[in-house]
């Protein structure tokens, strides 16, 4: 059933390879930026005016968290100090951009079966606790809570150099990448999720081209699919 939501619309699209160009344009290019500039491309023009916000991780990575963030985050903010404060400040203005957005496009190679290291220090600067998530440990049943607003989409945008990590495929149970966003996503409240991936980057043959063509074709449907739910 259509959604009403606020107009316009906050797109983050987020990419990650650590290959900037786009494989539409450029042979040794990135699937994964292909297909996230395909989505938000469509997307705009059909609402043209919705608002993109672009967050490049392998351009400029995340401070990956450590020792002085995780106890600055777990210190109530009117008791944090001044350098508390400030070690928190980038990962403030990203869980700010993540609480404005109302779809979230990512772009995420598979990497080592998982997501970029960028990409999971973004994700670990969101995951904060009594911003996008509640933690009470006397609380009774579930001690912890998603705190995102409802109503946001995640649709992941992956490639990958072999074959078959989709549902049901051989390499199905070492595909941490579409599980690496949507289980901590997921858990601070961003349930509706999306995913259409390339594969075969590595054999460079018929096979890449036509999972190349198949990922356009899914991610121009998902498009359509999705833009009834805003109108
Ligand atoms: C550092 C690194 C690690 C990779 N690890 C895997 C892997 O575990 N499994 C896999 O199928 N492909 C792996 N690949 C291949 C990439 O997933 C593939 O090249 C993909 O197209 C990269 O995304 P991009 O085209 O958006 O850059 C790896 C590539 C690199 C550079």
């Amino acid at each position: 059933m259509p959604q009403s939501i606020r107009q316009p619309l906050r797109v983050l699209h987020i990419d990650s390879s650590a290959r900037f160009g786009r494989s539409s344009h450029d042979a040794r290019g990135s699937h994964s930026r292909r297909l996230s500039h395909r989505f938000v491309t469509r997307w705009i023009a059909a609402r043209p005016n919705d608002v993109v916000v672009r967050r490049d991780v392998a351009e400029t990575p995340p401070i990956p968290i450590d020792a002085d963030w995780i106890d600055a985050s777990f210190t109530p903010q009117e008791h944090r100090s001044p350098a508390q404060s400030a070690r928190l400040a980038e990962s403030d203005r990203l869980v700010a951009e993540l609480l404005a957005a109302d779809l979230l496009v990512i772009g995420a190679p598979m990497y080592n079966f998982g997501i970029p290291a960028p990409l999971k220090a973004w994700v670990d600067n969101i995951v904060r606790v009594g911003l996008t998530f509640g933690f009470d440990r006397s609380r009774e049943g579930e001690p912890y809570w998603p705190m995102l607003p409802p109503g946001k989409r995640l649709v992941i945008l992956s490639a990958r150099g072999d074959y078959g990590y989709d549902a049901g495929g051989r390499l199905e149970a070492m595909n941490l990448v579409e599980a690496g966003l949507r289980v901590p996503l997921g858990y601070i409240g961003l349930t509706d999720s999306h995913a259409i991936a390339i594969e075969y980057d590595e054999f460079a043959d018929e096979r890449l081209a036509a999972s190349i063509a198949a990922a356009e074709h899914a991610t121009d449907e998902l498009v359509d699919e999705l833009i009834p739910y805003y109108s």
